[in-house]
């Protein structure tokens, strides 16, 4: 499996780096994964623009320009051997004596690796997936796609512990997003997706999703969501990367929905999906770089 660190490209096994590295030792650091379908990186401009943002917001120069980045992920699809696989991008602010004020003009430290991309089963987008609600403690700035990620690994754990796929999240009364996913919910026929702010990842799925929404003209409202309205919706699904639009069919042990879908993925959700496929489909199949 080929990785790539600080400019070589090299087995995961030999990629090493110093423990004054701030990453290891604060978390100062930013990251992104990135969907690849038949080796061909999906969405990736906007992933590189979601990077850029969180490099901003944390002060870390951009060590690379677009085009080799798009260099650096291209021959890390081409060096491992799946044909859809995840790219693990990170970046960190550098090596420096811990001191926790941001050190100006380090090294950062880049970091690229894949794994196969291991889309939900054909029985989790059938049956959908349990989840739990729990109280959002992350810190306030979720809109910057950082490394230091312990409150949403807190947070996933007590999920896993409750044999739930993913952890939904409500601070002060309202839905936010969940563990490592973004969230919509379906209430009489109309989605609502909480509005991006610094209480939520912008999700490049999310974004997917909702032009969707708008190209197939399915009432959706992008406003913010009560934990009360997440409770009692018709529907709920998650979206990421990995898990492309996927129904949560019971909160808190509590089948989601009403009558005959009650418990069941319901027929937004299963439309959006089959959409979402087609979506994929059409980009994968665009010539590249168009
Ligand atoms: N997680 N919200 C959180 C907290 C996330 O960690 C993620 C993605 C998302 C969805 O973002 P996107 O649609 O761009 O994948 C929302 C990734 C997959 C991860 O950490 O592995």
């Amino acid at each position: 499996m080929t990785a790539f660190l600080n400019g070589e490209f090299l087995p995961i096994e030999k990629a090493t780096i110093p423990v004054l590295d701030r990453g290891f030792i604060f978390g100062d650091g930013v990251y992104e994964v990135i969907p690849v379908y038949s080796r061909r990186p999906f969405r990736l401009e906007e992933h590189l623009a979601r990077l850029q943002s969180s490099l901003d917001a944390i002060r870390i120069p951009n060590p690379h320009p677009a085009a080799k980045w798009r260099e650096f992920v291209g021959k890390i699809v081409a060096g491992n051997p799946w044909e859809d696989q995840n790219v693990y991008l990170q970046i960190t602010r550098g090596v420096a004596k811990r001191d926790h004020a941001f050190p100006k003009s380090l090294m950062p430290t880049v970091f690229l690796m894949a794994n196969p991309l291991v889309p939900p089963t054909a029985e989790q987008v059938k049956n959908g997936v349990a989840a739990i609600v729990l109280a959002d403690l992350r810190w306030l700035r979720c809109d910057i796609k950082t490394t230091a990620l312990l409150g949403n690994c807190m947070l996933r754990t007590l999920a896993a512990d409750a044999g739930c796929a993913e952890a939904i999240l409500v601070r002060d009364g309202m839905l936010t997003e969940a563990s490592a996913s973004n969230v919509f919910v379906v209430k009489d026929g109309t989605v609502l997706a909480p509005p991006k702010s610094h209480l939520i990842l912008p999700g490049i799925t999310y974004d997917v999703v909702i032009e969707i929404l708008r190209e197939n003209a399915i009432a959706h409202e992008i406003r913010p969501v009560t934990e009360a309205e997440l409770r009692s919706a018709d529907e709920v699904w998650i979206t990421s990367s990995s898990r492309e639009v996927l129904a949560v069919t019971t909160l808190d042990e509590k089948a989601v929905g009403r009558g005959e879908s009650a418990g069941r993925p319901g027929p937004v959700c299963a439309r959006v999906y089959a959409l979402y496929q087609q979506f994929k489909a059409r980009v994968m199949r665009a010539p590249a770089h168009a």
